[in-house]
């Protein structure tokens, strides 16, 4: 694939961030592109220094440490490198932390988009991709989840600051003809991951000789979604703005879009702790002899969690000729495999 562009990538040492980059640069010659990453230290700042020293390595790659919340930053850069395509993936994550840090997610979240979007007004751009989330849809009953359903009860912060970006971003599509598409990802996974979820942190307990909780006693159900067909996505989206059109009216329609980016194929917890310790033993991370059921613990649900998430994928199919498909076991054998070449297990 050939392109000319300028893009800018904020959140680019992050899990997401940084592999989207790393295939962007990997795959076109004449794309520049911009990462923007305040390396902060939510999970191990090494794993985000690792992510970035792959990127440095390409020509085409400038990397600005900076804050989303810094207004005059993001307008100077914005001047400066007149960017075609802005994909925001910068953002405090994870619900279980909004709990108990919500300026976080507020300066994060809300302000820095906010920065974004006006950044985005005064300085024309072709698209702006940003990430929302699975999270969105609240203890939503009806599943799979689709872009059409009323999502107005968040069960976290996080889950309302991703909420607002997509009203945020609604009001700027329609006021100012700037073309945005949100996308909700659904629990992402795969190597160099975030420490902080799942996979990642019984990984680290299991092999620490440490306890693992299973909230909802293992009645939960998550759609995991393997991380290249989460760039996949992204990547299909980002060369397809929303069409600028007139309405019945004859003014204009905001050239707005938002899809679910997830597995359409929900995995039972105990189901995936039990693909994951087999694959940690396959890989010689864990003895043949670990003893399992003496590291697992089924505790309650966790305020702010949701018992299932599930992706309608049918809009992404429709309009992108994607949906995806990587299969549990597949991903987390790339994630072991990972895991054990940077631990040295
Ligand atoms: N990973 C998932 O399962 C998942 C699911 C749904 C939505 N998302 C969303 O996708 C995006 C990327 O997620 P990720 O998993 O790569 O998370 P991540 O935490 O690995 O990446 C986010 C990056 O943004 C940076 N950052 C945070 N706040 C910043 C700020 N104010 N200014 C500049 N940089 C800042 C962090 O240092 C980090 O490197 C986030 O918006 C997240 O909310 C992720």
């Amino acid at each position: 694939m050939k392109t000319n562009k300028t893009v800018i990538i904020t959140g680019s040492s992050g899990f997401i961030g940084a592999n989207l980059t790393k295939r962007l640069l990997i795959d076109n010659n004449d794309i520049h592109i911009v990462g923007l990453d305040n390396m902060n230290d939510y999970y191990d700042v090494g794993i985000k220094e690792y992510r970035l020293n792959e990127l440095k390595s390409f020509n085409n790659y400038t990397f600005i440490k900076g804050n989303l919340e810094d207004k005059e930053l993001i307008n100077k850069i914005f001047k400066e490198y007149k960017f075609d395509i802005v994909i925001n993936l910068a953002a405090q994550a994870g619900v279980r932390y909004s709990i108990t840090n919500p300026d976080a997610y507020i300066n994060s979240n809300i302000i820095g988009f906010y920065n974004i979007l006006e950044a985005c007004r005064s300085n024309p751009i072709k698209h702006l991709v940003y990430a929302s989330s699975s999270s969105v849809y609240g203890s939503n009953i009806k599943v799979p989840y689709s872009t059409d359903d009323k999502v107005d009860n968040p069960v976290s912060l996080y889950a309302a600051t991703k909420k607002s970006n997509e009203l945020l971003a609604h009001a700027y599509s329609k006021l100012y003809n700037i073309p945005t598409t949100g996308l909700r990802f659904f629990t992402v996974y795969g190597p160099a991951g975030r420490p902080d979820m799942a996979y990642f942190s019984f990984t680290n307990k299991l092999v620490n000789n440490e306890t693992i909780k299973i909230f909802n006693y293992g009645n939960c159900k998550r759609d995991f979604t393997y991380i290249d067909d989460i760039v996949e996505g992204i990547i299909r989206v980002m060369n397809k703005a929303p069409e600028k059109r007139n309405g019945k009216d004859g003014l204009p329609m905001p050239p707005y879009a938002l899809y679910n980016i997830g597995n359409n194929h929900p995995e039972n917890l105990l189901d995936f702790v039990q693909i994951l310790s087999e694959e940690l033993v396959n890989a010689g991370v864990l003895p043949k002899d670990y003893d399992f059921e003496a590291h697992k613990e089924l505790v309650p649900m966790q305020a702010g969690d949701v018992p299932i998430t599930y992706a309608d994928t049918t809009p992404l199919e429709r309009d992108f000729n994607f949906k995806p498909h990587t299969s549990l076991r597949d991903g987390l054998k790339e994630f072991v495999k990972w895991y054990k070449e940077y631990y040295k297990k």
